[in-house]
């Protein structure tokens, strides 16, 4: 039996999606190509909010990370860390050979204003690593307080991992003024995983120029050529994805953006309900996110156990991430799922728990 997804990430692929991808292959180097590219990178910008360019990217997310480092710390990065994901953007600078201070705080905390002026006024960075959604705690950190301070230091490159909460939460790229905002398009996106895409500023652009070693495979300067010369990628990209993507965009206009938007939180706030009646929250709750609820295992169930029953009956959530297994779960409501779908599933819980 199929189950379906409530984890947050890869996330339930609608059928009618998963026929498109069935659709005959064309060249990557093709007229064809080109028309479908022009046709996805402005629906993009769209969903972004963003006149800055828009790149595709035949990989994970985690690529795109890496590529970013690559092409925006020039000095020293500063890598806001509040749980796996953003602790994973100091292990990519690093691993870069670039320098970079850490700001941290405790897991299921969010990162604050105030934590990042401080450390940007010591003046010794030029760019900022930041997890919009951290996908293993559940904290959503304030996007939009957090970017007026960046533009109090307008010479910080502003790299923003909105990974799982891009298109499930309005991210106003050029308002926040975000130098690159990337995500993999398995999480809210709702298609399977493969591509990762991102938006890159005109700063962001001029600065990489100025940076050597910027690697080969996520040069966004290749990037942009591609893009110009041939509204192509610069390498082979998933295809069958792309078109996808193009058809599931046009899904999300059809559906209306804020409406999808809505439609997570409302789909947060009945898992958050139901939380507070039978468990409680891992992350601080003045920051829960909208597309997934990290619950503290308070009642000392198997959360191992609980999914099995759960696979029975055609579902999956997911465990605690890394450290977290065991103590906490977690309950993704992103991409395409419904009400519902969540009083579905939570109904099951209750049952299998005797709630
Ligand atoms: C917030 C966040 N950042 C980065 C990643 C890594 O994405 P990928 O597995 O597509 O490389 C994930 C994956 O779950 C994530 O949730």
């Amino acid at each position: 039996m199929h189950k379906k997804l409530f984890i947050p990430g890869p996330t339930e692929v609608r059928e009618d999606i998963l026929d498109v991808m069935k659709t005959p292959m064309i060249g990557h180097r093709s007229k064809e190509f080109s028309e479908l590219y022009d046709s996805v990178i402005p629906k993009v910008k769209k969903v972004l909010y963003t006149e800055n360019k828009v790149f595709l990217s035949t990989s994970s997310a985690t690529g795109l990370m890496e590529g970013a480092i690559r092409n925006c710390v020039k000095e020293k990065a500063l890598n806001l860390v509040c749980g796996a994901f953003s602790k994973r953007w100091h292990q990519i600078t690093k691993a870069n050979g670039k320098e970079a201070d850490v700001v941290e705080v405790e897991w299921g905390k969010a990162i604050l204003p105030e934590m990042v002026r401080d450390a940007l006024k010591t003046g010794k960075y030029d760019a900022v690593t930041f997890v919009h959604n951290e996908t293993s705690t559940g904290v959503m950190n304030p996007i939009y307080e957090i970017a007026e301070v960046m533009k109090e230091f307008p010479d910080v490159s502003f790299l923003v991992d909105a990974v799982s909460s891009m298109v499930g939460v309005k991210i106003e790229v050029d308002r926040l003024g975000i130098d690159v905002c990337l995500a993999g398009v398995q999480k809210a996106f709702a298609l399977p995983p493969g591509l990762a895409l991102c938006s890159v500023s005109e700063k962001a652009l001029k600065k990489a120029e100025s940076i050597p070693n910027r690697g080969y495979y996520f040069d966004f300067l290749t990037f942009l050529k591609y893009d110009q010369d041939k509204h192509q990628t610069p390498t082979t990209p998933i295809i069958s994805i792309i078109f996808a993507l193009d058809k599931q965009l046009d899904r999300f206009f059809e559906e209306g953006l804020e409406n999808r938007f809505a439609r997570h939180l409302e789909m947060a706030n009945y898992v958050r309900d139901w939380t507070r009646q039978y468990f409680a929250f891992f992350p601080d709750e003045k920051y829960l996110s909208n597309t997934l609820t990290a619950i503290k295992n308070t009642r000392g169930i198997s959360v191992a156990d609980l999914n099995k029953e759960l696979g029975k009956r055609g579902a999956m959530i997911s465990n605690g991430y890394g450290k977290l297994k065991e103590q906490s779960f977690r309950i993704a409501h992103m991409g395409d799922l419904t009400l519902d779908d969540m009083k579905w599933l939570l109904s099951q819980i209750n049952e299998i728990l005797g709630l």
